[in-house]
């Protein structure tokens, strides 16, 4: 099942660690390849002896010492495996990944991987409980990282909660789910644009819409699953940069115009999800604008970004989005022709749990060929990994 597969199998300080001997175990009998990394508290409940029998290989623990090269062997550890697995992860080891602390061999073999990383939680509930793990979880999970539990039960301490390392055959299945996962865009360059732009007015004020940039932020993180190098050219948002993106943060149009264009000549593939402020003020005052009677605003419009890009597109596939509230259908087509695009995603902002700033998106897909593809409600997670489905079987065609 996982034949040529190499697994780096990372073990903290936990009573769950003799757990991992056995994931260990069912790993290499799939037929994967691992290499145990232990913290040194690990080291105190499991013998590293245990993991090199299991494993067939050496354990490793120290920054020390190494693998095929001694001054590296971080990252030689986190350059030679499809994924890493934490488990248990210990709270500990948890805080230090998501404060990007690296002080051991295994925090900085995880910070120089580039492969899924999985981690299994395991620790005593009330420390599972606490805000800071809480906070630490969110923060790795917006990341990017994957976890496995932890699970509700009786815990070694005596006390019963959540905390209990998931059971190793859940682990097991999650690893290879991850690395079954399809690099559909591996070898591609792809560009996505997220988030609303902002026009300034004044000093303090700028015109702006309802975006969160959470559409562009799953397209990117979707297809860096995928194997593709990304990079999202982003409006203002308060959301967490995608694992394995490289991000050009934008604040007006014309900023996200001149990012565009130079990552337009390089990608294969560009995805407009950012909702680009038509217009701006035609001049920007330099103190703020006091108030007095009525103000009149005199808007001047902003550069399409996509409607030059259209022009520029060659053999590229070039999507957009069209945020629309009647003739939703309609209007996006007539922007799919303007605009020389390969996919218009047409949202339709008057369906609750569509278009801006909600978790959900409803989508019909409209490409260039006629098909037609209308989904469902579905997270935009979902509806990122469908639109790049479909734009890979396309591009892999042409
Ligand atoms: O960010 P979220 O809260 O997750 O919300 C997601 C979304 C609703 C913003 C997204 O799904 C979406 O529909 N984005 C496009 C919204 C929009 O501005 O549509 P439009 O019809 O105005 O623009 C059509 C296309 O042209 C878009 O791809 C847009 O990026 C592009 N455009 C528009 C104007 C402009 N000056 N330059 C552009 O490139």
């Amino acid at each position: 099942m996982l034949d040529g597969k190499r697994i780096v199998l990372g073990v903290t300080g936990g009573i769950a660690a003799y757990k991992a001997v056995e994931l260990c175990r069912l790993f290499v009998r799939a037929g994967a390849e691992v290499r145990t990394v232990m913290t040194a508290a690990a080291k105190e409940f499991v013998a590293p002896l245990t993991f090199q029998s299991i494993s067939r290989n050496p354990v490793f623990s120290s920054l020390f010492a190494g693998v095929e090269r001694y001054d590296h062997v971080h990252i030689a550890l986190a350059e030679w495996a499809d994924l890493f697995v934490i488990a248990p992860a210990t709270a500990n080891c948890l805080g230090k990944i998501a404060a990007g602390i690296a002080d051991d061999l295994l925090t900085t073999a995880v910070m120089a991987a580039r492969c899924p990383v999985l981690l299994a939680p395991a620790m005593n509930s009330a420390m599972y409980e606490n805000p800071v793990t809480q906070g630490n979880l969110q923060k790795l999970q917006a990341l990017g990282y994957r976890f496995a539990g932890p699970e509700e039960g009786e815990l070694s301490c005596g006390e019963t909660g959540r905390g209990r390392l998931a059971a190793v055959e859940l682990i097991f299945e999650q690893a290879r789910a991850l690395l079954a996962a399809e690099k559909l865009l591996a070898g591609l360059n792809v560009l996505v644009t997220a988030g609303p732009t902002r026009e300034p007015l004044d000093p303090v004020r700028y015109l702006t819409n309802h975006s969160s940039g959470r559409m562009g932020y799953a397209l990117a993180a979707a297809a860096a699953r995928f194997g593709a190098r990304v990079v999202l050219v982003s409006g203002p948002t308060s959301l967490a940069r995608p694992w394995g993106v490289r991000v050009v943060d934008v604040t007006t149009a014309r900023e996200m115009r001149e990012a565009v264009l130079p990552e337009f000549e390089k990608c294969q593939i560009a995805v407009k999800a950012a909702a680009v402020a038509d217009y701006r003020p035609g001049s920007e005052s330099g103190t703020k604008i006091k108030k007095s009677g009525e103000l009149t605003l005199h808007l001047v419009k902003n550069p399409d970004i996509l409607e030059e890009l259209g022009k520029l597109k060659g053999e590229r596939f070039l999507a957009g989005f069209a945020a629309e509230t009647e003739d939703v259908r309609e209007n996006a087509l007539d922007k799919m022709r303007r605009k020389n695009l390969d996919l218009i995603v047409a949202n339709d902002l008057t369906e609750p749990g569509a278009g801006f700033n909600v978790e959900t998106n409803i989508c019909r897909l409209l490409f260039r060929d006629g098909t037609e593809l209308p989904l469902p409600k579905m997270s935009k997670d979902l509806v990122a990994e469908t639109i790049l489905r479909e734009i890979a079987k396309r591009y892999r065609k042409q």
